[in-house]
């Protein structure tokens, strides 16, 4: 460093994110026509516990399947994104994950991004605990948007790490606009290593979207109660039921709460009608072929360098190098 001293191995970066405004956006899906929410309001404190419980569940084959790929590539990934870089992981949830490329790519300096500044420097301290030779870099910042990385990790390779199919989440060309946001991040050569649910036989999509246990359920119904706590408002959660269809031709779960009988909800000082039958849009979690993905990891700056599959296909961990 100019100063001739190394840098902390632990430092926090604050990008200083614009916090998107609940209040009018939940206003704002409850006024069309089609009324919905964004997934992304499904995770107050309640609700990342019970996503927690979801990952555990027998049914949700998603997060097992995943860390098993990664368990079993570890050298393959290895071989290919080499050590020594840095590792950018786009949220900080996963610990098992991330755990698993920590041990497998050795790399100089972790950088865990994460909006959240709390759960950021929660997860990241854990990881400086658990690595005494890793510099840990957590970085708050919205990662959906490409953002300046820790000016300590400049010279290093950079791996962006991307499980969960939370890229699901997206529509299709957000998806890819995403991805080339991810590419300008990591800079030419350097890695995304993304994890994608497959499309599947329906059967196993509908048991994972809503399980025998009504986790699931409960989850969904949450996003109300973190409504009324968050925005002000008074919706009933428990006279909505939990609906997950899979959508064949768009290739997504489509997650709704039904209302169950007519009823008035105010939220922050406006009165929302809901007939019964009427449905609210939760969430859409995108599933891609692999021959699908990779074209569009194509169109947006990467090549494939390999698709990590399980025997059955039912999960994928591509590679990709932006080019
Ligand atoms: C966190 C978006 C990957 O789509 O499977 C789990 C969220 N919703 N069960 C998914 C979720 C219902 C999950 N992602």
């Amino acid at each position: 460093m100019h100063n001739g001293e190394a840098a902390p191995r632990y430092q926090f970066f604050d990008l200083k994110p614009a916090l998107p405004d609940m209040t009018a956006e939940v206003l704002d899906g409850l006024s069309r026509a089609s009324k919905s929410i964004p997934p992304k309001y499904f995770y107050d404190a309640e609700g990342s516990r019970l996503f927690d419980a979801i990952t555990r569940l027998p049914e949700y084959y998603l997060t097992r399947i995943e860390t098993g790929i990664l368990r079993d590539n570890r050298d393959r990934i290895a071989r290919l994104v080499g050590t020594g870089g840095c590792l950018v992981e786009y949220g900080s949830g996963s610990s098992v994950k991330s755990r698993l490329v920590i041990e497998a790519c050795r790399p100089a300096a972790y950088v865990p991004v994460d909006i959240s500044r709390d759960h950021l420097e929660q997860s990241a301290r854990a990881v400086f605990d658990r690595y005494p030779e890793l510099a840990v870099y957590p970085t708050c910042a919205d990662y959906s948007v490409p953002f300046e990385l820790p000016p300590p990790v400049a010279a290093l390779g950079h791996l962006a790490f991307f499980p969960g199919s939370s890229i699901g989440n997206f529509e299709p060309s957000a998806a890819g606009d995403f991805l080339r946001g991810v590419a300008q991040v990591v800079g030419r050569a350097g890695w995304l290593v993304l994890g994608v649910d497959t499309r599947k036989d329906r059967d196993i999509l509908d048991r994972a979207y809503t399980d025998a246990g009504g986790i699931t359920e409960q989850f969904n119904r949450n996003l109300l109660r973190n409504i009324n706590n968050a925005v002000g408002a008074d919706f009933d959660a428990q006279s909505f039921r939990h609906l997950a269809v899979y959508n064949e031709a768009a290739g997504r779960i489509e997650m709704y709460l039904v209302a169950e009988r007519d009823q008035r909800v105010s939220v922050a000082g406006t009165e929302v009608a809901f007939a019964a039958g009427e449905r609210l849009h939760t969430e859409n979690s995108y599933k891609y072929s692999p021959e699908a993905f990779v074209e569009m990891a194509d169109r947006s700056g990467f090549d494939c360098a390999d698709v990590l599959l399980d025997e059955r296909a039912y999960f994928m961990v591509l590679m990709l190098r932006a080019r």
